[in-house]
């Protein structure tokens, strides 16, 4: 990869448009969609300069100039990619992440590592067609540690430099990209051809279309969210993966539900502060409030609550959310269990302790990720 003086410069007018109200990610967006004539590999290069300023934002001179820090930053990607063991965990600790993180959850060294890699782009293909995929796709590579309870998956991990939704076998539907911890959300639910489930807060659908595919197109799901906005990007993404049993809803929490119908299955997919998100999106480090941890917390225990009552007895409720901090996690799902007797907490992965499960970022590569799963007696 290479960080020329041109790559620095567009790196260095992306951060320098980064605000409060213009995320990296969004301002990126903006700064690649203007240079039509970059190549792939140009592309990726400016990003990964962005990024790797905030992941090692920690250790740079704010005096210095952009470019100047850029290099820095870069010089330390570097020596982490190739002697992770010269950084100490407890410098990892004091320097990589905001101070407040450590009394809201605990901080594996492993997990701090983690996130000052690059992260790994995971692509969700349709079941049984994973290999044809990987090699229509090129620089595929299937997982190689997932646990063999796992399988079959039809995860990929992609390293090529393509724009990968502008590709044919996007466009037709033959696959999406999801994270590997929202994938196993999806298996967490379980769901069965023919059930009745609702997603509610399927925003732009991501794990909506997953529950289809499982269901095999089968059956019915109400996918709600608060944001209209969010759910006609899910209607579509449906059209695009011709997924036809999904209908759409806004609900906003409310103790008033969007239909009657009690379902087999609800997935509680709440916002939360994204601690586990903290690889892909390092910026989100250094915006993030731990005012807004409480906040989440009510509003997580409010759509739970309320969207437990849907639940049909016998039936399945998923709670899942991609932060790691002890109050959006086990506060949440020990305060439900304790306030809900007729919901026992059941199994969200084979083999592991019914309860709430936190997935951690250096397990599969993936992003960092809590579920816990009850059903109702
Ligand atoms: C973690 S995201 C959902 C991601 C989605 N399930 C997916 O897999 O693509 C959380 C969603 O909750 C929605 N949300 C936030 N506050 C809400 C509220 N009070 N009621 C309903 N939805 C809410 C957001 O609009 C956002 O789409």
């Amino acid at each position: 990869m290479v960080f020329d003086t041109a790559t620095l410069n567009r790196a260095a007018r992306v951060l320098r448009s980064v605000s409060p109200e213009l995320p990296a990610d969004a301002a990126l967006r903006r700064e690649l969609a203007a240079q039509r004539a970059l190549s792939g590999a140009a592309k990726q290069a400016v990003v990964r300069a962005v990024f790797a300023y905030f992941r090692w934002r920690g250790w740079l001179e704010p005096k210095d100039s952009v470019q100047r820090q850029l290099d820095a930053a870069l010089t330390l990607q570097r020596r982490f990619d190739t002697r992770p063991e010269s950084f100490k965990a407890e410098t990892l600790a004091a320097r990589a992440v905001p101070a407040w993180l450590r009394d809201e959850m605990e901080l594996p060294p492993e997990t701090l590592c983690a996130w000052q890699q690059e992260p790994v782009l995971w692509l969700r293909a349709r079941p049984g067609t994973a290999v044809s995929l990987a090699r229509e796709l090129g620089h595929c590579r299937e997982p190689q540690a997932l646990p063999t309870f796992a399988q079959p998956w039809s995860a990929l991990q992609y390293e090529g430099v393509t724009d990968l939704y502008r590709t044919d076998a996007f466009q037709r539907g033959a696959f999406e990209i999801q994270d590997l911890a929202s994938q196993w959300v999806g298996h967490a639910c379980a769901p069965k051809a023919g059930e009745t489930w609702w997603d509610a807060c399927a925003g732009e659908g991501g794990k909506t279309l997953h529950l289809s595919e499982l269901m095999e197109n089968k059956g019915l799901i109400w996918a709600s969210d608060r944001s209209l906005r969010r759910l006609e990007t899910l209607r579509q993404r449906c059209a695009r993966a011709s997924r036809f049993n999904v209908r759409t809803a806004r609900w906003d929490s409310g103790e008033r539900l969007p239909t009657r119908t009690r379902f087999d299955g609800v997935l509680v997919d709440a916002p939360c502060i994204g601690v586990g998100t903290w690889q892909r999106n390092p910026h989100a480090r250094w915006t993030t409030r731990v005012e807004d941890v409480n906040e989440l917390a009510e509003i997580q225990t409010r759509l739970l609550t309320h969207a437990a009552t849907a639940v049909k007895p016998g039936g399945r409720l998923v709670y899942a959310v991609c932060t790691l901090t002890r109050r959006e996690t086990s506060g949440v799902a020990e305060a439900f269990s304790a306030a809900h007797p007729d919901f026992v907490p059941d199994v969200s992965w084979p083999g592991k302790p019914a309860g709430i499960v936190t997935l951690w970022p250096h397990e599969w590569r993936s992003n960092g990720m809590a579920v816990a799963v009850w059903r109702r007696r």
